[in-house]
């Protein structure tokens, strides 16, 4: 894969779209339009059932709208709620390893390795084995691995579920930390239904009714 994407700004835009598993029943996705065209951290928040990681598997084209369009100019990354479940090799520099798509020399393979387990805090795991991981350092170790993989926006559904406090904490700042990196600030959607994590957001939504609200200050934003 390239990295046509790499100096771009990402760019979502969903234009009134509709989406229905089962054609006779009513619409999960009803006439949904947003955008988000700067880097941050943006948060769905909405309860189960509501569609979140319905309206995510749009967004990187693993279903398609019955109506409306999606424009989707992005290099997209997924972290899913069970690092387990994305996780293949036995160690940090293996599973890095499998997500650089680039053909560059051992050295820059190296000075890669190191910079992206740097900025999700894991400098020095090169060589731990995956089994030895906590799940918050495991959560930290996809994000590098999408990083690695030169993603520049990411979608995170509900990353922290399966963490105690303390590793929440980490993951949730170590996005805030790539969201608001002045040289590169990356594109991070994350679901949750965790009204603590809404502080951190530099913008929230609730997706309810197949709706998707407008983007609020999460200082100001009331979850029904
Ligand atoms: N492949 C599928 N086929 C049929 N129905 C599906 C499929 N995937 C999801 N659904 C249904 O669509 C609805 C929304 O599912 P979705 O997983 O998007 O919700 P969610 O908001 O992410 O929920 P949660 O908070 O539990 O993760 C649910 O009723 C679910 O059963
Ligand atoms: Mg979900």
């Amino acid at each position: 894969m390239s990295d046509t994407f790499e100096n771009e700004i990402p760019h979502l835009y969903f234009e009134d779209v509709s989406f229905s598993y089962h054609e006779k029943k009513k619409n999960l996705i009803f006439k949904c339009s947003f955008s988000i065209k700067k880097p941050g951290l943006w948060m769905i928040v909405g309860k189960n059932g509501s569609g979140k990681s319905t309206l995510l598997k749009l967004i990187n084209g693993i279903i398609k709208p019955i109506n409306g369009e999606v424009h989707c100019k992005a290099n997209i990354g997924m972290v899913f709620q069970n690092p387990d479940h994305q996780i293949l090799m036995p160690n940090c520099r293996s599973e890095l390893l499998i997500n650089i798509n680039q053909n560059i020399s051992e050295y820059e393979i190296s000075k890669k390795i190191e910079y992206v387990l740097d900025k999700v805090g894991l400098t020095g795991f090169e060589k731990r084995p995956i089994h030895t991981l906590s799940g918050g350092q495991k959560q930290r170790l996809t994000i590098a691995c999408t990083l690695i993989s030169n993603r520049n926006f990411i979608l995170l559904d509900e990353p922290t579920a399966l963490l105690d406090q303390t590793s929440q904490v980490k993951v949730l700042k170590t996005i805030k930390n790539l969201t608001s990196d002045l040289k590169k600030p990356l594109s991070a959607l994350w679901i949750t239904h965790r009204y603590e994590e809404l502080t951190y957001a530099d913008a929230v939504a609730e997706l309810k009714n197949g709706f998707l609200s407008d983007w609020q200050d999460p200082s100001k934003f009331q979850y029904n």
